[in-house]
Order: structure tokens, then C-alpha cells, then sequence
């Protein structure tokens, strides 16, 4: 069975239903798998042509064996997840008209219409699973640009082990992905929206960060978060990639090339941590918007925490992409963990880190990185829509942009673009990208609207006074539902 160590080295190493409940390890660092499974191309070749939710139960239970949950536990478990995805693919692909070899990954199928339903609809479930077998209860506190928020509320909404706390920095998230938090009627989701936030979800990071290392109180009301801060939701993410490669390669062992719109990095710590298994990918795109943290990180080498931009695809306007530090012990085969345990602390105390010329070799291989302008991005969206009738929103063209800009790197392999949310979350975008006051068909979705005359149910409070205020909402909660 994997145990699950700290990529800050400073913990003895867990079982995977531990790593799970705990969200982060205990010396504040984040989990990662002792070894890396690893899978052949004669296995991929059979996984050629599963379902998704086929493909996920065959890559889950390389890390999740029958001491975990039994075989039918899992299916059942998938199965329940991913009922609610409209589309039977799940996660289908679009070939693009307008370019050659180039296919849309759209992961925007379910019901919260982002990404984060993928990772999310398995995690939640996983996570009411293991606390049912328990008989335990947890509360969860995530914090959210805009996506994790409302496929955490759905997911958790009505389980009565889980009650849920979704932070927003109020005022930088659309309004659709508002009303997906704050029209759940059901008593165990909190929304909070908080303002006075300069640096956006960032500064919600932090106090998410304190309430962790209050004891007391972490201990009282068995706190944990299903942000990319947990195990589950990269090894869940893992499943995506193996997938869009085995839906578009020829033949297994051909490498194709996959662009990422990314803002904390855990989609892409699992692109990478998929390829470190044995998937074959010849270059990842990290695709930033102005807030280019990443692409400094990876064009050179340098980790820096600058001011925040609010861009159109605000759910990428991240500061600090938390999973690089995750990636960096897959990309170091975790032989550097004082390093990396070092660097987060010089990081937190002087904002920025230069990586040696070693490291930087090691974590950059087959990374290319590129960042988008507000520009760039609507003036995509109006091409792509006007080329072939298709439409991104602000953070697939994030991905396309930066694809674009690599072209001659990327030439001569199939790409795919990560498409990490349906347009209808960013509807004032589209209408101004396309030049238009009314939204066409496709930026329409049946469950935005829906939420457009519902009743709202949300805290609010200032960053200023969040620790506090929190501390008290969340233990009044407590007692009221012990
Ligand atoms: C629509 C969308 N695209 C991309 C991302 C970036 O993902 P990650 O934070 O895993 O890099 C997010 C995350 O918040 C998102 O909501």
C-alpha cells in the first residue's frame, strides 16, 4: 500500500484515507505518494477506447487498493460521482476548425460548469465515504477564486458529515459563480463572501492557513479543505490527461503536446504528475494571464509574489501557485525535501525565492510557459467565435493564447487545450469580447439562469476581522448541530 508523505519532509508518513480527511500535513506542507505508480505503454494500450469513469476506477486503483474500499466501493463511488455530468463522455473533446491537430478538452460538463466538478464530484463523495465508515464528521473550509467554491457547495450540500464553509473575495468573482454558492438552500453550506481583500483569494489562503494552525479549534471542529491543497484532487486530476491523450493519439507512445490555464498549479502538478507515471507527453503550456507567477517560475526560475491584476479570467488571478511546491518534489523524485522546506520559508519571509541552475533543469523539463493579456484573450474569443462558431471562455482562451505563442515549439504534435469552464459563468466577458449586449446561445446555461431569481443565503464580513468573525460563526454552527 502508498503512504503519503509531506513534501516539507516533516512528518511521518500516513495512510491515504489519512491524507484525505487531513487536507494539509501536519508540519503545514502537502501530501504527496511515497512512489509514483508507474503505467506501460501495453497498459495504456488497453485503457485505449475505456469510458472515463472506466479509465478513472483502472488509474484510481493504482493508488487506492482493497485495504482502502473494495473494487465495487470504488465503481459505485465513481459511478455516483459523475452521474450528474451531462455529457456521457463526461469530459468530451472538440477539434478545432481553425487550427491543425487541435482539440478543446471541454471539462466544463458538470454541474457546476468548471473543472472543479472533475476533481471535486469524486473527492466529496470520497472524503462522506470514509467519514459514513466512521461515523465522524468534518467541517470543510475552502477558499475560492470562483470555481472550487461552488462544486465544493454542490458536492457537500445536504450531506449531513460535512459541513461546508466557501470563502470569496467579494467583488472578484462573477455573479453567476456567486449565485452557485449563495442559492444553495441547504443548512450545512456557508458561503462567505468577504471584502477587502487586496490580494484576493490569497489573502483568504492565509486565514484558511491560521485557522489550520490554531489547534484548539482545528481539533474542536475537525477542520479540512478539499482546495488543491489536497492529495485526492490531484490524483484525481491525474485521470483527465490519460484520458484526452487516449482519445487523440494514433497510436500509444506518440507524444502530444497539452496547454493548461493555471493559477495554483493543481491541475497541472497532476499533468505532470501523470506524465512522471508514464503517460507521453512532450510539452506541458503553463498558461498564466497577467498575474504571471508561473511563467516567471518557469521561463527563469524565479518564484515572485507581485501585486494582483483582476484580469478577465479571474479565477486564474492567483499570486502564490501553492502546488509548485508539490510538483517540485515529483520533479526532484523527492530527494530535496529540506530544500523545498527551506525555499517555502524564505518564500514567506522575503516574497521570493531564486531556484539554482539545477533544480530549475529538473523542474522545467518539458514545460513551456507563456502568459496572456486582457487583450490577447477577448481578441481570441471574438477570432475563435467568428472562425468556427465556438465559444471559450476567458480561461480556455487563456490556454489558446499561450498555445498560439508557442506555436513553433509546439510544432509538428497534437495539442490539446485544457477548456476549464463554460462561458456561461463569465457572461459581462463574452458580451464585451464579442462586442455584443446580448449573449448568444452558447454563453447561455440552463443552470445560471435558473439561479438568476433564486433567494440568496450568504455571511458577509471584512478581511480585517475574517479570523475572528469566523472563529465565532463557525463554533456557533458547531454547538447549534452537535
Ligand atoms: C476556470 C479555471 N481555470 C483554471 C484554473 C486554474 O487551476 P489551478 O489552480 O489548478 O492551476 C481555475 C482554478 O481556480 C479555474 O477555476
Amino acid at each position: 500500500m502508498i503512504k503519503y508523505i509531506s513534501n516539507r519532509g516533516g512528518v511521518e508518513p500516513v495512510d491515504f484515507e489519512t491524507a484525505i480527511l487531513d487536507g494539509f500535513a501536519g508540519d503545514g506542507g502537502l501530501y504527496v505518494p511515497e512512489r509514483v505508480p508507474q503505467i506501460s505503454h501495453s497498459q495504456l494500450k488497453k485503457w485505449k477506447g475505456l469510458s472515463y469513469v472506466d479509465l478513472a476506477f483502472e488509474v484510481l486503483s493504482l493508488y487506492m487498493d482493497k485495504s482502502i474500499m473494495s473494487a465495487q466501493e470504488l465503481r459505485n463511488l465513481l459511478q455516483i460521482a459523475y452521474a450528474p455530468f451531462t455529457d456521457e463522455q463526461v469530459i468530451p473533446l472538440y477539434k478545432m476548425q481553425s487550427r491543425k491537430d487541435t482539440y478543446i478538452m471541454e471539462l466544463f460538463h458538470g454541474p457546476t460548469i468548471s473543472f472543479k466538478d472533475v476533481g471535486l464530484a469524486f473527492l466529496v463523495n470520497l472524503v462522506n465515504f470514509f467519514l459514513e465508515r466512521k461515523k465522524q464528521k468534518l467541517t470543510l473550509i475552502v477558499a475560492t477564486t470562483g470555481d472550487t467554491g461552488p462544486a465544493t457547495a454542490y458536492y457537500a450540500a445536504g450531506k449531513s458529515n460535512l459541513d461546508t464553509w466557501v470563502l470569496y473575495p467579494k467583488g472578484m468573482i462573477t455573479d453567476a459563480q456567486e449565485r452557485q454558492m449563495t442559492t444553495l438552500p441547504h443548512a450545512n453550506i456557508h458561503p462567505v463572501g468577504v471584502s477587502g481583500c487586496p490580494d484576493g483569494c490569497d489573502d483568504l489562503d492565509l486565514v484558511i492557513a491560521k485557522l489550520y494552525a490554531n489547534e484548539s479549534f482545528k481539533e474542536k471542529l475537525q477542520l479540512s479543505s478539499v482546495n488543491s491543497i489536497n492529495w485526492g484532487r490531484i490524483m484525481m486530476q491525474t485521470v483527465h490527461y490519460i484520458y484526452g491523450y487516449l482519445q487523440v493519439c494514433d497510436e500509444v507512445g506518440e507524444e502530444i503536446n497539452i496547454s493548461v490555464p493555471s493559477g495554483a498549479f493543481g491541475n497541472l502538478c497532476a499533468g505532470g504528475l501523470a506524465r512522471k507515471m508514464g503517460l507521453p507527453i512532450a510539452n506541458y503550456v503553463v498558461a498564466n494571464n497577467t498575474n504571471a507567477c508561473l511563467n516567471r517560475i518557469f521561463s527563469e526560475g524565479i518564484f515572485t509574489k507581485e501585486p494582483i491584476i483582476e484580469t478577465p479570467s479571474n479565477a486564474i488571478d492567483i499570486l502564490i501557485p501553492y502546488n509548485f511546491w508539490r510538483f517540485l518534489h515529483f520533479a526532484t523524485d523527492g530527494k530535496i525535501s529540506k530544500k523545498i522546506n527551506a525555499w517555502i520559508e524564505e518564500f514567506q519571509q522575503t516574497g521570493i525565492v531564486k531556484f539554482d541552475a539545477d533544480t530549475y533543469a529538473s523542474y522545467s523539463k518539458g514545460f513551456l510557459s507563456n502568459s496572456a493579456s486582457d487583450d490577447e484573450t477577448l481578441s481570441l474569443i471574438k477570432q475563435i467565435y467568428e472562425e468556427e462558431a465556438y465559444l471559450l471562455d476567458p480561461h480556455s482562451a487563456v490556454a489558446v493564447v499561450a498555445a498560439d505563442k508557442l506555436a513553433t515549439e509546439l510544432e509538428g504534435k497534437k495539442l490539446i487545450c485544457l477548456a476549464t469552464a463554460h462561458p456561461a459563468k463569465f457572461q459581462d466577458t463574452i458580451c464585451t469580447a464579442l462586442g455584443v449586449t446580448t449573449l448568444p446561445a452558447g454563453g447561455k446555461h440552463f443552470s445560471v439562469e435558473a439561479a438568476k431569481t433564486k433567494c440568496e443565503k450568504v455571511y458577509l464580513c471584512h478581511h480585517d476581522s475574517l479570523e475572528e468573525a469566523l472563529i465565532e460563526a463557525m463554533e456557533a454552527n458547531f454547538e447549534v448541530n452537535k
